[in-house]
């Protein structure tokens, strides 16, 4: 990894086309000069850069109102994690971790006004080695597994649990939590037979389906012959159809992210199976990991512990240097990642204590 004495760049260089995979064409490498921070203001030197597939929305001709664009030749939006390097706030000194919206760049000034950069950043309290975990199974990843299992799911103990996309990032910690808390069974929905295989092996999943070989209506049917009580649905289009038609009297259905069907061109069907709602007396609802952002020290401490204790793996997939960051994001749309995605841009800063689980 190439240690920086500039500002190494991803300017925003166009815009994809509407069913178009994500690509480096889309990006302009950049090198400038490190900023200087001025009053209240403070620089960070970015360690580590997560992903999502809300930063493909970030870069659309037709901007969506609830992501915001990018403007074409601005450095593109992404959550970070970094160490503070100079600082002239009296909240942030030198030395201390902090994540926030640190861009696709080597160094960022950053500047603590308004209601965004309070709900959006923190300061890490204890930092640990992997950074890369605040961003993870510590992070956003985690968030959004345990606030949308536990609130828009309203998990129980017993529910037999179906997750999409189960060998991603969210969906592979929504997973174990899933098994933590005593679901009956989980079953992962993932886009081949190696990942099929990892869910059951190492994460613990009751069982797994391959949407791309298998007949994911009829594995539904031998899988939940009693029915679905709990969908955590990170794909939508076909799956989530397929599934609506098998849930159990009472399930619920917690919209996550609909990847299958996003950035897709040309019109979308929307579901017909939702008519199965009303003869199962059942529920879909959306959510945004935002909403909770008050409560994440609890999600944190809960996904803290379970891994302290060797109940819960960390499973993170980093590529290694600014460099590949959008090879990273289009990773989410191909199926090439397995885990949490990131991207190490510089290595962790010496000294910091290790998170470690009791039994790996
Ligand atoms: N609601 C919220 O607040 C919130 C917050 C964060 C993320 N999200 C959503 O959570 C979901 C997961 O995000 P993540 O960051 O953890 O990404 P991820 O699951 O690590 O990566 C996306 C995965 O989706 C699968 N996929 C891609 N295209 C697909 C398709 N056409 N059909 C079926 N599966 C497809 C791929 O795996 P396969 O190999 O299995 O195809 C890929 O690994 C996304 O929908 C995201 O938008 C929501």
């Amino acid at each position: 990894m190439q240690s920086a004495e500039h500002n190494r760049q991803w300017r925003v260089a166009a815009y994809p086309e509407p069913g178009e995979l994500i690509s480096s064409r889309h990006f302009e490498w950049a090198t400038n000069p490190i900023e200087t921070p001025r009053d209240e203001e403070f620089l960070v030197r970015t360690v580590c850069l997560a992903t999502g597939p809300a930063q493909r929305g970030y870069l659309q001709a037709e901007p969506s109102p609830f992501l915001g664009q990018v403007p074409v030749g601005e450095v593109m939006r992404g959550r970070g994690v970094g160490q503070i390097i100079e600082s002239h706030h009296p909240d942030y000194r030198r030395g201390d971790i902090f994540v926030g919206s640190l861009g696709w760049q080597d160094y960022s000034v950053q500047k603590p006004r308004g209601a965004e950069f309070v709900f959006s950043t923190k300061k890490v309290a204890e930092p640990m080695r992997p950074l890369s975990a605040e961003l993870g199974l510590l992070g956003q990843a985690g968030a959004t597994a345990y606030f949308g299992l536990h609130e828009a799911g309203d998990l129980r103990t017993n529910d037999r649990v179906l997750i999409s996309a189960a060998a991603g990032g969210v969906g592979s910690v929504a997973g174990q939590i899933a098994r933590l808390r005593g679901a009956k069974q989980v079953v992962g929905i993932a886009g081949s037979a190696g990942k099929c295989q990892w869910l059951v092996d190492e994460l613990g999943f009751s069982a797994a389906i391959n949407y791309r070989d298998d007949d994911v209506d009829r594995r539904l049917g031998e899988l939940f012959p009693e029915g679905i009580d709990l969908f955590f649905d990170n794909v939508g289009g076909e799956l989530l159809d397929t599934a609506l038609n098998h849930l159990a009297l009472g399930a619920r259905v917690a919209l996550c992210g609909f990847i299958a069907t996003d950035y897709a061109a040309g019109p979308q069907a929307g579901p017909i199976n939702y008519r199965n709602l009303v003869a199962r007396r059942a529920r879909m609802q959306g959510f945004v990991v935002f909403d909770y952002w008050e409560r994440y020290g609890e999600a944190e401490q809960q996904l803290r512990r379970w891994y302290r204790d060797g109940q819960l793996k960390n499973c993170e997939d980093v590529a290694e240097g600014l460099e590949h960051m959008p090879a990273a994001l289009a990773s989410l749309f191909t199926g090439a990642n397995r885990g949490i995605k990131l991207c190490q841009v510089a290595p962790d800063p010496e000294g910091l204590p290790r998170l470690e689980a009791a039994t790996a």
